[in-house]
């Protein structure tokens, strides 16, 4: 569900925030500010991401982004990220939220509708049934979206590897063409118009501060909201 800033008024929020977007629409940069600026107002953050947030996780994390062999086969890629994102929820999310703490995740079950549905155009209930398994049900107070065009992103995600010598390094999906980063942008702003959790979209072509300030308009609603 679209979100409008002039009246979201969210009800008993748990501090669940998960940003969501193309490679390179610069989630990790608002995912700082956002921890920074959460603490700044008295919260404990847990800054968190996917796949990769648990021990098993980085290991999924290398067998999945940096394969040494045979890539997996499609649903063997979804079943990987749907085992990553189960021990997530049980080790970092859940007890978490249940201790008081604010989670901000980079990605969540959204990027496997976007990649493995869209993307790889596998069955969505084949998606639907594996992230049902893994989140037990546990949903994000709101889902920001930073929409790029893709060719965008890839730009930003080449550019970021030439600054650390490591340019055609990307990872396995940084590797893909454009065609298929443009099913997934498509699919991400399908699901933020479909799925019944609040989404923000926001427009990641503009300046860092800009997107910022939209974010925080929505992250302040929240945070009245867990107030009373
Ligand atoms: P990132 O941490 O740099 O965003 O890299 C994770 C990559 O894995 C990114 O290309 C998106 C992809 N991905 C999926 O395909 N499905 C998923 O469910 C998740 C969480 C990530």
């Amino acid at each position: 569900m679209l979100i409008n800033l002039e009246n979201f008024s969210p009800s008993r929020p748990r501090g669940f925030l998960v940003l969501e977007g193309v490679n390179g629409a610069g989630k990790s940069t608002l995912l700082t500010k956002l921890s920074e600026r959460l603490a700044q107002n008295g919260k404990s953050v847990v800054c968190s991401r996917e796949p990769g947030a648990t021990e098993l996780g980085k290991t999924l994390r290398s067998l999945i982004l940096e394969p040494k062999g045979d890539k997996a086969a499609p649903i063997a890629e979804l079943m990987l990220f749907g085992a990553d994102r189960a021990d997530h929820v049980a080790k970092v999310i859940q007890p978490n939220l249940q201790s008081g703490r604010w989670v901000i995740s980079d990605r969540y079950l959204y990027s496997s509708i976007a990649f493995q549905g869209f993307g790889r155009q596998l069955p969505m209930q084949a998606v639907e049934a594996v992230n049902t398994l893994a989140t037990s049900g546990v949903l994000p107070d709101l889902v920001i979206l930073l929409d790029l065009d893709p060719a965008e992103g890839l730009r930003r995600t080449q550019s970021r590897s030439q600054a650390s010598a490591k340019l055609g390094e990307g990872d396995a999906f940084e590797k893909e063409a454009l065609a298929f980063h443009t099913r997934i942008r498509d699919g991400f702003l399908k699901i933020a118009a479909s799925r019944p959790e609040p989404f923000l979209v926001v427009d990641a072509s503009q300046s860092q501060q800009d997107v910022f300030s939209t974010v925080w308009r929505a992250v302040e609603a929240l945070l009245r909201a867990s107030a009373v």
